[in-house]
């Protein structure tokens, strides 16, 4: 029988770095874990087509979060609070399709597990199945634990988000979470009890940092920052904020990268002045 080199063994998954490692094969949260065990920290970023996806998967990204957000980031809602279960289908099976190698994680809409866990099981199941994403995130601490629990008895990971959540931005408004002592113990308790229900990470957002420190330090589940601090085992951006594509004021979380309305509105112009001056297009761009 022929012998495999050590070269060309498969490399056990806890032992390939989740950014920068050399793994081709898709990422499972069994990834996550064990990156969370070495200390590694992780980026996520939010895509919502494919396009924008496979770059993201290029660039070696391991997760993607098809959010909610597309909400207001891509399909020109105020809030996350319109989209629909069917929209979410739609742009997390476009995402799946632009990438083979990022975990991708399909947000569950407002409105598709508020019920109970039934009706949760039943919207995962069409990401699953319909989009096949490898995880769904949905909003809530101790209020979602029941959901979260029947998801991941069925075997679908659940990435939980505790924090500001956007979907109850009309009880909760914008505003920084978990400041005061008792808003503090309220928020460590949301996170152990998505942690006891099974959930394989948890998304903290805009929290003070030395409490999204402290909740990093007492979870054995990953924590996973926007807007709060250095101190989580990953970050996560809306894409369409860390590029410099969406228009008007940004919170102060977020770091800029480039500035992708500025070069588009420059491209479109550019071509608008060639087709009005007859410069577009030359003799190389036609046919005859
Ligand atoms: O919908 C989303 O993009 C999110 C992230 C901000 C975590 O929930």
């Amino acid at each position: 029988m022929t012998q495999l080199s050590a070269a060309q063994k498969p490399t056990d998954s806890s032992s390939r770095a989740l950014y920068g490692g050399k793994g081709t094969r898709r990422i499972t949260v069994r990834d996550i874990s064990a990156a969370k065990e070495r200390g590694e920290k992780w980026p996520m970023l939010t895509a919502y087509d494919a396009m924008t996806a496979s770059v993201f998967d290029e660039a070696g990204i391991p997760v993607m979060l098809v959010g909610d957000s597309a909400g207001n980031c891509h399909l020109g809602y105020e809030t996350t609070v319109p989209v629909t279960l069917d929209e979410m289908t739609m742009l997390s099976a476009a995402v799946v399709r632009g990438t083979s190698r990022a975990l991708i994680v399909g947000d569950l809409p407002f409105g598709s597990y508020q019920e109970g866990p039934v009706q949760a099981l039943r919207s995962a199941t069409r990401l699953v199945k319909e989009a096949g994403v490898g995880a769904v995130k949905l909003e809530g601490g101790e209020r979602s634990h029941r959901q979260i629990e029947l998801l991941v008895e069925s075997g679908i990971p659940v990435m939980a988000h505790v924090g500001l959540t956007p979907q109850s931005v009309n009880s909760m408004g914008y505003r920084v979470q978990g400041r005061g002592e008792e808003a503090a113990q309220q928020l460590l308790r949301d996170a152990k009890a998505v942690q006891d229900a099974g959930a394989f990470a948890v998304v903290l957002e805009l929290v003070p940092a030395e409490l999204a420190a402290e909740v990093t330090r007492v979870l054995h589940i990953p924590t996973v920052g926007i807007g709060a601090g250095p101190e989580t085992d990953a970050q996560v951006l809306v894409w369409t904020d860390m590029l410099g594509l969406t228009s008007g004021r940004v919170p102060k979380f977020v770091k800029q990268y480039a500035d992708l309305r500025a070069v588009m509105g420059n491209a479109a112009k550019a071509f608008a002045d060639d087709v009005v001056g007859g410069t577009f297009p030359l003799e190389e761009h036609s046919v005859h």
